[in-house]
């Protein structure tokens, strides 16, 4: 039986900005693919598997993230992986998704871009079809890797432009600044590709990282991006230039020791466009609209803030703004405002 909160945040129509496909891949799933695929799992069951499920930073999380894809090989795994996704979500009020996923992770083990992306596209025009629910895809360059690599990815993706909306930046940011991958952005941009990129919770430099990410390379928007609530002055430019934040709540309490929901509620009192998101689902055991409750019940929101956040996710996202308006009147119907 869900608490009235639950119930009111999982019917409350919203948006997902901040998504890694790669982070949804449940064991059960895991299992799966191995199977058909004939790996040999160094785990005998799902609760093993949540057992290595065990992180104290964004490092710790990453050397158990990346293994774990292994058992993605062929197009039909990309598919299943997204396809189970939106199907999941879709029952969460979730409404349109802008998908990251990390080519490199793939290619990187001789997997073909062409598999990884057609693979994705097709559980999205499945899932349209059969859910309602709309879905774009970013495409992320790992930053601990070589920018000449993200280069490289960029260039390979080009045929394929039409079916990605956006680049991003994931991976360890430790050492890895904004301005290592200047030029990619900036040939990004020139292909008509939206940006964003990750300024992740508490890393060294966070705040040098969000200003580069900002005034250096100028993105349309900002994953993670929580420590900017420290300089006024970022934040200020963020909100005259209409910079969402694509906050992960359940994400941050497992990569450090909180969820961050003062910072964040600080944030949207501000006046950002803060989102709420899930990041990696499947390894926090938490989806969308358990990070828009465990938010509210820490940061004691009220049922106007979270109304405010699932309508930021309409206005952050990068859908026309027709689309836009008629998500908001979806908002407006289920609140009784309409
Ligand atoms: N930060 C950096 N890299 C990632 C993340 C994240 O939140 N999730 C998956 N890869
Ligand atoms: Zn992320």
């Amino acid at each position: 039986m869900l608490s009235p909160l639950a119930a009111f945040v999982r019917g409350l129509p919203k948006a997902e900005l901040h998504l890694h496909l790669e982070g949804t891949l449940e064991p059960e799933l895991k299992f799966r693919l191995a199977r058909r695929n004939g790996i040999e799992l160094p785990q005998r069951s799902e609760e093993e598997v949540r057992a290595t499920y065990r992180f104290h930073d964004l490092s710790s999380f990453l050397q158990v993230y990346y293994p774990a894809m292994a058992v993605l090989r062929e197009a039909v795994d990309f598919h299943d992986l997204a396809y189970e996704y939106l199907r999941r979500v879709h029952t969460q009020g979730v409404r349109h998704v802008e998908m990251f996923f990390d080519p490199q992770a793939h290619t990187s083990r001789g997997v073909p871009f062409a598999s990884v992306v057609s693979g994705y596209r097709s559980a999205i025009v499945r899932a349209r079809r059969e859910f309602g629910i709309s879905a774009e895809l970013i495409m992320c360059f790992l930053r601990d890797l070589p920018a000449e690599y993200a280069m490289a990815t960029l260039l390979e993706a080009l045929p394929y432009r039409h079916w990605i909306i956006g680049v991003g930046l994931d991976s360890d940011e430790r050492g890895n600044p904004p301005r290592k991958f200047a030029a990619v952005f900036e040939r990004a941009r020139r292909e008509g590709f939206l940006l964003t990129m990750h300024c992740d919770i508490d890393q060294p430099d966070s705040l040098e990282h969000i200003r580069q990410a900002l005034e250096d390379i100028g993105v349309d928007r900002l994953d993670h991006g929580t420590n900017i609530v420290s300089d006024d002055r970022l934040v200020e430019l963020a909100r005259t230039k209409g910079i969402a934040l694509t906050c992960c709540p359940i994400s941050n309490s497992v990569v450090t020791e909180q969820m961050k929901a003062p910072e964040i509620v600080t944030l949207l009192d501000r006046g950002l466009l803060v989102t709420i998101n899930s990041d990696d689902p499947a390894y926090f055991s938490a989806y969308i609209a358990d990070n828009y409750t465990a938010l509210a019940e820490q940061g004691e929101l009220t049922r106007e803030q979270l109304i405010t956040l699932a309508a930021n996710s309409f206005r952050a996202s990068w859908i026309t703004p027709a689309r836009q308006e008629a998500f908001l009147g979806e908002i407006d119907s289920y609140v009784g405002r309409a």
